[in-house]
């Protein structure tokens, strides 16, 4: 891990955010908890991707599915063959490899340009690794399936193995009928879904950019063939807002169409969005249009017909799906690279008002006016504008920089003219402006400052 990394590591271990998982026995590789700031800043976040794609949209709706299905979804879904990974050993040590990074990391060769033979043969005689150098050996490729494999029954038989879905998305495409007939739904409609997602990945890395378990928002919208390209642009467009309200800038959005030869085995075009990280540029989100290649093949091996009966042909067709999908954890670590920002006398966590863990800060001067501060934060907590906290004892300035730091919209400080004139004094986090106003005045005053409460 480079130094800016270790240090925001450390820095949201010490805030409550992130912690490394099951540390009291020693941790578990590449696995993290959420603590208390950071469980808000993920339910703030999953609220404002549902505002953004479900509720703000014409015909988009919720959806939840169980994490493990029935074996024959990944069949169908072409996961149990084509979900894959190729790794290779170095038998030095009985380290693992991808195949694809190595070539990536150590030559010039395009992995999807050669097949797996070419690659073997490369990497056999071209990647010696620095620690081990002319006597670098190395293992054949063998195809590695990325799915966590369980048992679903107390014996353990091959009959009752299934899978941790890889993806959300299919636990939607199996449902698509119950979906459209019990809400009688017209084509184009949109169904999203948040929720946890496992891969078996070789190299889980980069704090929590690629872990094994995370977290993922996925809308699938099913729409006419004919339209799907269109529906593709507008979700581009709808994209490109979402970053930006989040508090990303225009030179964030970085396009990358992936060529046809590098495409997931489900999609029929895709465009990733990239994003610049401490460690580099690597994939943020996608958009896929994944064509009716999933409904096709489940009603296939289902033997159910999962179409759609349209009146204006009166023929029964396969929608074609558009589908947006990224990772809540890979989004937060991308905020963080951004909107975490050190000044000469402070750090600041800028993030929009809905993001926020905090929107506002009490803070009384002293001990002695405690008292008021529970009665102003029983009566803002009315408001409904999100959770405030009453920040009691230190000094003031040691309050401002936790809560600029935590990313804490405004601080209000009750000081002794508090109770005789009762104004308070309200702080600004990004401009650390202050102004001193009536309590009765405070509704007003945020209503005009929060652009974006959202
Ligand atoms: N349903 C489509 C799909 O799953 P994907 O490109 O494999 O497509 C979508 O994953 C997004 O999920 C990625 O862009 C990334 O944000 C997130 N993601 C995928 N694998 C991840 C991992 N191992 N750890 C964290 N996030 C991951």
């Amino acid at each position: 891990m480079n130094k800016k990394m270790n240090d925001l590591v450390n820095f949201l271990k010490n805030r409550g955010f992130i912690y490394p998982s099951s540390n009291i026995y020693g941790g578990l590789a590449n696995s993290w908890d959420f603590g208390p700031l950071g469980t808000m800043l993920k339910i703030n976040l999953k609220n404002y991707f549902n505002y953004f794609f479900i509720d703000m949209q014409e015909n988009n709706y919720y959806f939840d599915s169980s994490i493990i299905l029935n074996s024959k979804v990944w069949e169908a879904s072409g996961h149990l063959k084509k979900f894959n990974d190729y790794i290779i050993t170095c038998l030095n040590d009985n380290q693992i490899y991808r195949a694809d990074e190595l070539l990536e990391e150590y030559t010039n060769y395009i992995f999807e340009n050669l097949t797996i033979l070419e690659v073997e043969k490369i990497i056999q005689e071209k990647i010696k690794l620095k620690k081990y150098g002319d006597k670098t050996r190395w293992s054949k490729i063998s195809s590695f399936g990325l799915m966590f494999k369980t048992n679903y029954s107390k014996t353990d038989t091959k009959v009752n193995e299934v899978y941790f879905r890889p993806e959300t998305a299919q636990g939607i495409f199996i449902n698509f009928k119950n979906i459209s007939d019990s809400l009688n739904l017209k084509l184009p409609f949109g169904i999203g879904q948040i929720g946890k997602s496992f891969r078996n990945e070789v190299t889980p890395k980069n704090f929590i950019f690629r872990t094994k378990e995370f977290e993922q928002l996925e809308l699938e919208y099913f729409t006419y063939k004919d339209r799907a390209k269109k529906d593709f642009d507008k979700y581009l467009k709808l994209i490109d807002l979402f970053l930006l309200n989040l508090g990303f800038k225009k030179e964030d959005l970085i396009k990358n169409d992936i060529p046809k030869n590098k495409l997931a085995h489900y999609a029929k075009k895709t465009i990733d969005y990239e994003y610049n990280f401490w460690f580099g540029k690597k994939e943020l989100l996608g958009i896929s249009n994944r064509s009716d290649f999933d409904l096709k093949n489940h009603s296939q091996v289902s033997k159910e017909r999962l179409q759609y009966f349209d009146t204006t042909s009166n023929k029964w067709i396969t929608p074609h799906v558009i589908e947006v999908s990224m990772g809540v954890e890979r989004l937060i670590l991308a905020i963080f690279n951004k909107l975490f920002v050190k000044e000469k006398e402070r750090n600041i966590l800028k993030l929009p008002f809905f993001l926020s863990p905090y929107k506002i800060a009490i803070c009384p001067l002293t001990d002695k006016l405690n008292y008021q501060g529970e009665e102003l934060l029983f009566n803002l907590k009315k408001l409904n504008i999100g959770p405030i906290i009453l920040q009691k004892g230190g000094s003031i300035g040691k309050r401002y920089r936790k809560h600029d730091e935590i990313g804490t919209f405004f601080i209000i400080t009750i000081d002794f003219e508090t109770e005789k004139d009762q104004k308070i004094t309200i702080r600004d986090r990004d401009t650390k402006k202050q102004e001193r106003i009536a309590i009765s005045e405070i509704k007003n005053y945020l209503q005009t400052k929060i652009k974006n409460i959202f």
